[in-house]
């Protein structure tokens, strides 16, 4: 513990707001980016003309791309700064944008959005880092649920584009304008959001980790004063001080001992808590659930609507996570979570379990009906306030700054892999039965209560210097 760790921190809550609130607009298209195909699916599946399993492969295929987008931006945010990487990202956002919405086959379509996906994925991780690197310790948490509040209000409003310009053309297959149909305007309306971001990221400064590292403490100083307005000198010459003590282990075996596979005990964690956040399914609601809803029985109407509520109750329910993420801590929160996303998917296992089976689907009865949408919802509630934003926080605090950069940009990139891998083989999953598909869900989510019992530790109100 320093003493400025002790020390009351005094802080410019104002600035530290709109610096984390830009970088969270990465999270904002995140979110867009992720959650646009849900709308365009069923419309790109007939003009196409393709199969369940092309399908699949397109609505994954821009979480390809964001694994890769992950594992660089870490390295590139080291050498280049986060500054830099985001707009980047901002550029490749556009790109995408438009690429998506002009192209002329799966294969062009398929291109693109794994472009867009690296852009999803560098932002993925220049947010959480850039945000925990400027915020006062005591409110990093509540900073840190930003990221998680702007992709869930990424994925209401692709949501809502998508319902608008549906309805428009009274269906995401007809002719909307310019003699484009309505699913092209979907992934068009990508370019807006990209290019607000781009343009604002150039408005904010360099994080002062960032700066330090790279030998500039006086503008280091002088980002943090902007943040902080006690103890800046302090905690510049901690941060000084952390950089040159890992100058100095850089080659030795110190960082490798005890480790599996070459990575330290604490990456494998970064890592595993991503693969579990990913593993109980929750993308699978939202990338596919107007689908699932239509296939139980409601209409397409329906379908649409309840994917829009879910979303709006995702938003909502972060905002319990950034009132308590910084007072009752990460791992409450975590494992408060995991113990009801297990009650509610084992519901849902349990409901399509036994639900009984026509012309191969399983269609619930009204009341089975009314349990699997509030179960749906409910798993949607406890992974909202808990694993959700706190991933993404611990992800950008739990590291040291010599390896955060890089550990975020590994633990990410395998975040992205599981959503890749949990959503491409959710259609064929489903097809055996939802039953097997929730059933494996539950499983994660029992298995991630004790994983976090054990393996992870708290972080609230620590100084990122106390993290080694
Ligand atoms: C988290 C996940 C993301 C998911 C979102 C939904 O941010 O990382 O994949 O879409 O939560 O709430």
């Amino acid at each position: 513990m320093t003493d400025t760790t002790r020390v009351q921190e005094q802080y410019n809550t104002v600035r530290a707001i709109h610096l984390a609130a830009v970088a969270a607009l990465g999270g904002f298209l995140f979110g867009y980016d992720t959650a646009v195909i849900n709308g365009a699916v069923v419309a790109l599946e007939a003009d196409f003309e393709m199969g369940k399993t092309l399908t699949g492969f397109v609505v994954a295929s821009a979480l390809l791309g964001a694994a890769f987008g992950a594992w660089a931006a870490g390295k590139l945010a080291d050498r280049y700064g986060r500054i830099k990487v985001m707009v980047a990202a901002a550029v490749l956002f556009v790109v995408s944008a438009l690429g998506s919405g002009l192209a002329f086959s799966p294969l062009d379509l398929t291109f693109w959005r794994i472009v867009g996906g690296v852009g999803v994925g560098a932002a993925s991780v220049i947010a959480p880092a850039y945000i925990a690197e400027i915020s006062p310790a005591s409110i990093r948490g509540r900073l840190g649920s930003l990221q998680q509040l702007a992709i869930v209000t990424g994925i209401f409003v692709a949501l809502l584009v998508d319902t608008v310009l549906a309805r428009t053309a009274g269906g995401a297959g007809e002719e909307l304008a310019l003699g484009l149909d309505a699913w092209r305007w979907m992934f068009l309306s990508l370019a807006v959001p990209g290019l607000a971001y781009g343009v604002l990221a150039l408005t904010i400064p360099e994080s002062p980790r960032y700066l330090v590292a790279q030998g500039h403490p006086d503008d280091a100083r002088r980002v943090m004063g902007e943040v902080l307005t006690s103890g800046v000198d302090a905690r510049i010459a901690e941060i000084q001080r952390t950089v040159d003590a890992d100058e100095r282990t850089r080659s030795s075996f110190a960082d490798l001992r005890g480790s599996l596979l070459g990575l330290q005990p604490i990456v494998w964690v970064g890592i595993l808590l991503s693969v579990f956040q990913q593993a109980v399914g929750i993308n699978v609601i939202f990338y596919y659930s107007s689908a699932l809803w239509q296939q139980v029985g409601f209409s397409e109407a329906d379908s649409l609507t309840i994917t829009v509520i879910t979303s709006v109750t995702n938003i909502v329910v972060t905002l319990v996570a950034i009132a308590f993420v910084d007072k009752v801590g990460r791992r409450v929160l975590l494992l408060i979570g995991s113990a009801g996303m297990f009650l509610s998917l084992g519901t849902l296992a349990v409901v399509f379990g036994t639900a009984p089976v026509q012309g191969g689907e399983p269609v619930l009865g009204d009341t089975a009906g009314m349990v699997a949408l509030i179960a749906a919802n409910l798993f949607v509630v406890f992974f909202g306030a808990s694993w959700g934003p706190v991933v993404w926080v611990l992800l950008g605090e739990m590291f040291s700054n010599r390896i955060r950069a890089a550990a975020l940009g590994l633990a990410a990139a395998a975040q992205w892999v599981s959503n890749f891998v949990i959503s491409q083989s959710f259609p064929s999953l489903a097809d055996v039965g939802l039953a097997l598909a929730y059933g494996i869900y539950t499983a994660f989510a029992f298995v991630s209560f004790f994983f976090v019992l054990k393996f992870v530790k708290e972080t609230k109100g620590r100084q990122l210097e106390d993290m080694e």
